[in-house]
């Protein structure tokens, strides 16, 4: 950078997504990789772009992601942080973290609760207050093939309104799905299809939807991007098994705990990944959304009440819960991360085990950003 270059950073508008595309091609992958997931995702909208230009030219770029993700079966409005880049010749400038730091001192203000981001390079945005959330990755060689007595056929538009109608009730309780209305389903068929992926759906001979499977098409194990089940996990390998078949036994994914056993405990193997990062945007948003949950788990226990203090990244909050008699130690950034998407594993013999019970959490790759 020139000594005198002019750094300013700002949203883009409809008239620099052109700019962008062409910057992105920097990550080593063709532009019509991206252009989906700007061109067809309808909740991208430019100002979701942040940009930042060294003497009027477009150096580096940040998008937000904006998305609802489910707490406990509540929504909770996600800054997804994403496709962060900066120009080769402008790398180690400090560009990524200005754009960071700009970028967090507005969604605050614009509804988003919470931030999301997966990365290589966490010491980047541990500076910026994100924390790591651990992921179990489950690596599997389906053994036994499981035939499926119904009917097993590739996904159809047709077939749209139910499939969105099974992952909404599938996902009900569940913490860490998006929360998916039709254009965002819509949108997502264009933007997983520019890599190209097989979409299964299982029926019952009566025709209902029993379940299904979307597997991306990349080199080396079977990515499963999700798989939704109505109720038996026998159609879920009966899913696996037709996939395997032409892909081969060996699978790789993220799974919730309650759907691990579509594999056979030696079949599969649990890999802890790091990565994944969160931190609380708005303090005030964030305890409305999580206050309501754990205050009716107080009182379906008979609790009469508690107060814990949260320690977050974007400040200190004290939640009152019923008559508030019970102190609670103060929760920081990381173990509310934790509390949140993982839950306890009900050992801890006291309220906590109330407060927050274990999560059958996932964060279904096909929602990657
Ligand atoms: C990652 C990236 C966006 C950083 O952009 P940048 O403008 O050079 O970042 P900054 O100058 O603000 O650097 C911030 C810090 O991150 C560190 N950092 C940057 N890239 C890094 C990398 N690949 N590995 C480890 N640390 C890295 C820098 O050393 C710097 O730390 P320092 O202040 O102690 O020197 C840029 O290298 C890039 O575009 N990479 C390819 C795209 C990519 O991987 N994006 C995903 C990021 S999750």
């Amino acid at each position: 950078m020139a000594a005198n270059a002019h750094v300013t950073v700002r949203r883009a508008t409809a008239a620099d997504v052109d700019a962008v595309l062409d910057l992105l091609i920097e990550y080593d992958l063709p532009r019509r990789h991206f252009e989906p997931q700007y061109l067809s995702d309808p909740t991208y909208r430019p100002t979701d772009s942040w940009l930042l230009e060294e003497d009027g030219r477009l150096a580096a770029h940040l998008r937000v992601f904006d998305r609802t993700i489910l707490v406990s079966g509540t929504g909770m409005r996600v800054a997804g942080i994403g496709n962060v880049i900066t120009r080769r010749l402008h790398r180690g400038r400090g560009h990524a973290s200005r754009l960071l730091q700009t970028a967090l001192g507005a969604l605050p203000g614009e509804g988003y609760a919470y931030s999301l981001l997966g990365t290589d390079i966490p010491d980047l945005y541990r500076r910026f207050g994100w924390v790591p959330i651990t992921q179990w990755a489950v690596s599997a060689t389906l053994g036994r093939v499981t035939p499926w007595r119904g009917e097993i056929k590739r996904f159809a538009l047709d077939d749209l309104p139910v499939v969105a109608n099974l992952y909404a009730t599938d996902n009900a309780h569940r913490t860490g799905p998006t929360v998916r209305d039709v254009a965002y389903w819509r949108g997502q068929l264009a933007w997983l299809d520019a890599e190209p992926e097989m979409f299964l759906v299982a029926r019952t001979s009566d025709g209902t939807l029993a379940g299904y499977v979307r597997v991306d098409r990349s080199e080396g194990p079977t990515h499963v991007l999700e798989l939704i089940l109505r109720t038996e996990l026998e159609v879920g390998r009966a899913l696996l098994s037709r996939v395997a078949e032409r892909r081969g036994r060996v699978f790789q994914t993220h799974l919730p705990c309650s759907r691990l056993d579509v594999f056979y405990p030696d079949e599969r193997a649990l890999v802890g990944e790091s990565g994944l990062m969160g931190r609380v945007l708005n303090v005030q948003s964030f305890v409305e959304t999580v206050q309501p949950i754990w205050a009716q788990r107080l009182q379906d226990a008979g609790v009469p009440g508690a107060r814990i203090r949260l320690d977050t990244s974007a400040g200190s909050r004290e939640l009152n819960m019923g008559d508030g008699s019970l102190m609670l130690p103060p929760l920081k950034e990381e173990q509310l991360a934790d509390l949140l998407f993982h839950g306890r594993d009900q050992t801890a013999g006291d309220i906590r085990d109330i407060l927050f019970p274990a999560q059958d959490f996932v964060l279904w790759p096909a929602d990657d950003f």
